[in-house]
């Protein structure tokens, strides 16, 4: 087990990023930014290969403005809040229309484009590395400081544990995600579109052709989005059936079957080829799957182009738009009261 850093490049503005690696005592690797808390590979040692199974970016500056997300953690608030407007105790505050009328992952001042200070640290669990960072107060027309500390652990069980901490001063709706593209055939192998996904969910958000959640949850059965049964995620993802044509994939918010009090089982994906396999655990309420329906080409690290489809993210999260219906799970998080979430990656190889 090991912790290793190395200067990455710099920012715009001339920071310095470093990247750290963290190895685990069964050889799987996991590199991090300090600008955007961004992971910038997961490497999986399958025979004498190590298998990179997330997308990237090569440089800082690829990173900087990136629409993808690729690998960053997003907050305060990921997804999308419905016109860009949302009233909290009786004041109304805008946000960035920068997806159409609406908000989409907080804006044009988006958290993979930070700075935070890093700390490392073995643990008897494994390498663990600690993002922590003040958000101030109306930054991205959010109420409130927030105190954030992003952690992520990778145990020697080849589990990549993602926590996140957040305390308030004043009441504000809080979601963080982390937006990995997962390809576990390695992210330069083409499409996810045979992996084989199982979602712990009997219920969707449905959204309008803007993506913005109706407040109508509707049950999964009988549709293209009922992944109770494991299945390709190509195999329905063409159907008639108008979520999927409006968002040209999957690109939805489900409602996990899960309590909230432990770290459950959400979702997996298989390769069945390769013989890896991740599962995801979370606490929270909502997962998005976002199939890469946006990805065209684009470059990626190493100078591989990433097809659409290239790979899946699991964004687990409260659901888009809960800030604008009452009927969600809410997201705010009260003043002086602690945000804390944690999503497991476990991979089986
Ligand atoms: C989320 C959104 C998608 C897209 C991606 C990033 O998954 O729901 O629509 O914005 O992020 O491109």
């Amino acid at each position: 087990m090991s912790i290793t850093s190395k200067e990455f490049g710099k920012t715009n503005n001339g920071e310095k990023v470093t990247a750290y690696t963290l190895t685990n005592k069964n050889g799987m690797e996991v590199t991090f930014l300090d600008f955007g808390a961004i992971m910038t590979s997961l490497l999986i040692p399958k025979g004498d290969k190590k298998i990179d199974v997330v997308c990237g970016r090569e440089t800082v500056q690829d990173y900087t403005g990136d629409g993808t997300y690729f690998g960053s953690v997003v907050g305060r608030y990921c997804n999308r809040i419905g016109g860009a407007a949302f009233t909290l105790n009786g004041v109304e505050y805008k946000l960035d229309k920068n997806d159409g009328e609406n908000c989409l992952h907080s804006g044009f001042s988006p958290y993979n484009n930070m700075m935070y200070e890093v700390e490392t640290n073995e643990t008897p669990d494994g390498p663990s590395i600690e993002f922590s960072r003040l958000s101030p107060d109306m930054e991205q027309g959010f109420p409130g400081k927030l105190d954030l500390t992003i952690t992520f652990t990778l145990t020697n069980d080849n589990e990549v544990v993602f926590e996140t901490l957040a305390v308030g001063d004043k009441d504000t709706p809080v979601s963080i995600t982390d937006h990995a593209y997962f390809n576990l055939a390695g992210h330069d192998s083409g499409t996810i579109l045979d992996q084989v996904l199982y979602l712990n969910a009997d219920a969707f958000t449905l959204t309008d052709a803007a993506s913005i959640p109706t407040g109508e949850i509707v049950d999964v059965t009988g549709t293209p989005m009922d992944f109770r049964t494991p299945k390709p995620i190509g195999q329905d993802i063409k159907a008639d059936y108008q979520p999927l044509l409006d968002a040209g994939g999957y690109d939805h918010n489900w409602c996990l079957n899960v309590s909230g009090k432990d770290v459950e089982l959400a979702a997996s994906l298989e390769d069945k080829k390769g013989g890896v396999k991740m599962e995801v655990y979370t606490d929270l309420p909502g997962l998005q799957i976002y199939t890469g329906n946006f990805l065209d080409g684009d470059a990626g690290k190493g100078g591989v182009k990433y097809p659409r489809n290239a790979a899946c993210c699991f964004e687990t999260q409260f659901y888009p738009d809960s800030v604008n219906h009452d009927n969600f799970p809410s997201c705010i998080l009260k003043a002086g009261e602690k945000y804390e979430y944690t999503t497991i990656y476990k991979f089986i190889f």
